[in-house]
């Protein structure tokens, strides 16, 4: 598996496996199959509701704790919960997480990142994400913190303003929704230019849309319960996209975002409080 170092030198799988929408039964399997298949990276969050299941499948798979990379999120809800990354270890049945998040960039963030920033400072956690942290946000954090995230997760997205805002400090991207997000990955799958280029280079069209991702420098986490997507999606290491079939990718973006967060959505998000599974 390509790994990638991080901005403290921690190294991280460059393709994972994501589990957001996955319900814990089918959270197992995914994790389970993907890590006999050879990933070693895991994204969850408190907010899926399968951390305990990841766990149980990182525990069954006999792999070693320490040749798998575990990411995970706190949920608005938590920043201010002061054993919030205790329970998060606790749910997961795991001494340290490998890259923990701030899920959110709600209006209490900043106690969200110092919790962070405390974990990474007593050995809980590796390294420190933000997720969703586009714009002003990110730059308020430069400017109130010393201690920087070593990533931070995005939508899929070629993301140029926040690609330039990062570079100086290293920071590396890690795309969601890279197929397009559960039941919309037609658009993308079926376009024209990825499935020319799928014919081109004998592979599937979610191999081309991982490959430009990993091309492009970014860790990529797509989400599967099917064994076979799950198989294919970490099998890109054995070719490479030309510079001309990379710029013909990037001009699939027509700043489309398919998610977009309102202050209404984030104020929700602060009050949701998240019942875990048993
Ligand atoms: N930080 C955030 O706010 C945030 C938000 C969203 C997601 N995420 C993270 O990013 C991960 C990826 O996003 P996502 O899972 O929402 O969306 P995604 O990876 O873009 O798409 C998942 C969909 O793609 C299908 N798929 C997977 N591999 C395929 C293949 N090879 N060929 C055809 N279809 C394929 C899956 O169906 P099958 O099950 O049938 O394979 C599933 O419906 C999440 O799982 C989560 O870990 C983070």
């Amino acid at each position: 598996m390509k790994e990638i170092k991080l901005n403290n030198n921690v190294m991280m799988p460059q393709v994972g496996i994501g589990t957001f929408l996955l319900e814990p039964n089918d959270a197992y399997n995914s994790v389970l199959n993907a890590l006999k298949m050879g990933y070693r990276l895991i994204d969850t969050a408190n907010a899926y509701r399968n951390e305990k299941a990841v766990g149980r499948a990182i525990k069954d798979s006999g792999i070693e704790r320490k040749d798998i990379f575990v990411s995970t999120k706190l949920w608005p809800s938590e920043y201010e919960n002061e054993n919030a990354v205790d329970e998060t270890l606790k749910r997961l049945n795991l001494d340290y997480i490998d890259l923990l998040f701030i899920h959110q960039p709600t209006r209490n963030w900043r106690h969200g990142y110092e919790a962070l920033i405390k974990a990474y400072k007593e050995g809980k956690i590796r390294s420190i994400g933000v997720s969703n942290f586009e714009g002003e946000y990110i730059l308020d954090l430069f400017k109130e913190y010393d201690i920087l995230p070593q990533v931070i997760q995005v939508e899929f997205y070629p993301q140029e303003e926040l690609r330039e805002i990062i570079g100086k400090n290293d920071i590396k991207i890690m795309s969601w929704y890279p197929l397009g997000g559960k039941g919309m990955t037609k658009d993308l799958l079926e376009n024209d230019v990825v499935v020319s280029l799928a014919n081109k280079y004998h592979k599937d069209p979610a191999q081309i849309v991982l490959k430009w991702h990993t091309q492009m420098g970014f860790i990529v986490i797509p989400g599967s319960k099917n064994v076979n997507h799950i198989k294919e999606n970490i099998n890109i290491f054995d070719f490479e996209l030309s510079i001309e079939d990379m710029a013909l990718m990037a001009t699939l973006n027509n700043g489309k975002r398919r998610y977009t967060r309102t202050d209404e959505a984030l104020e929700n998000f602060l009050n949701w409080k998240i019942p875990y599974e048993k």
